[in-house]
């Protein structure tokens, strides 16, 4: 099994994942908009996290269809199937899964979606051919990534602060995920038809920088933390803060997060 290197940091990130902003929520909302799960219809949520993309598509398929999340953190799962119970939502699981080597049987569900994950994953090739066996002929599979991390405030400068520190601690803490990955070829290399691709803005606001700071310990900017020794993590922070607090407007911190969706078909369905 390929494994990602991310895996053990949604661990850690699974409690606390997305508070204040509900950035993933909006943007799982989005994709499963974009797909158009039916009522009745079975949808497989790859890499579900929280369950962004989950809960929408279970209130869309009702009780005579189904979704089943899946993911590679035991943590997030574990979180993802308490929530399940904790809302009730009887037509949804949470599974343990690698999105590059789906054990799901070929054909047998109608939507795949996959939010925010491929960017994080080493084969990314390998997960989208396995959501197009996943999908029955004529099934639809939706996937989203970042076309860069989400920062508020002044970009660049917000940017080379994290640069100069990576370099600082070395270049471990430089490592990046893969933004802005070319989803639209991806799918087509795997063998999906109709690809269509849809760029979009969309604006979060942070009450103020402590929402933002707290923010980025639950999605992977905290493996940068961790990966820098506690006195430049402290005086990081102080500088981030220093920088980001002058933008603070009455409404808050604002940051515009530019995402691409890609959507596409499994070939062989009626009319194709
Ligand atoms: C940024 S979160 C997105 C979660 C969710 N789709 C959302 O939109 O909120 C990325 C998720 O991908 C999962 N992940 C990373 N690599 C994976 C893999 N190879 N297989 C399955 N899940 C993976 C992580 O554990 C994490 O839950």
């Amino acid at each position: 099994m390929t494994t990602t290197t991310w895996d053990s940091v949604y661990d850690r990130c699974a409690a606390g994942y997305d508070p204040h902003v509900g950035h993933f929520a909006v943007l799982g909302y989005r994709l499963v908009d974009l797909v158009d799960p039916l009522p009745g219809e079975r949808v497989l949520d790859v890499a579900a996290g929280r369950g962004a993309c989950l809960f929408p598509a279970a209130e869309r398929v009702g009780p005579a269809g189904a979704v089943h999340g899946v993911d590679l953190s035991e943590g997030m799962v574990a979180q993802l199937a308490a929530d399940i119970a904790g809302r009730g939502t009887a037509n949804a699981t949470a599974a343990r899964m690698d999105a590059q080597a789906l054990t799901v049987a070929e054909g047998s569900y109608d939507r795949v979606l996959c939010a925010f994950a491929l960017f994080l994953m080493p084969d990314p090739g390998s997960a989208a051919r396995g959501f197009l066996r996943a999908l029955r002929p004529g099934g639809r599979c939706g996937v989203s990534v970042p076309m860069r991390e989400l920062m508020p405030g002044d970009r660049a400068a917000l940017s080379e602060l994290f640069r100069s520190f990576a370099l600082r601690a070395g270049t471990a803490a430089g490592r990046r995920p893969a933004f802005g990955m070319d989803t639209g070829r991806l799918l087509a290399d795997a063998g999906f038809a109709d690809v269509r691709v849809v760029e979009e803005d969309s604006e979060f606001v942070f009450a103020d920088v402590s929402a933002w700071w707290e923010w980025t310990w639950t999605v992977n900017v905290r493996s940068f933390y961790e990966r820098l020794p506690a006195d430049l993590l402290e005086e990081f922070r102080e500088r981030a803060f220093a920088l980001l607090e002058p933008a603070v407007t009455r409404e808050g911190l604002r940051a515009t997060a530019r995402t691409r969706f890609a959507v596409g078909t499994r070939p062989g369905g009626p009319g194709m």
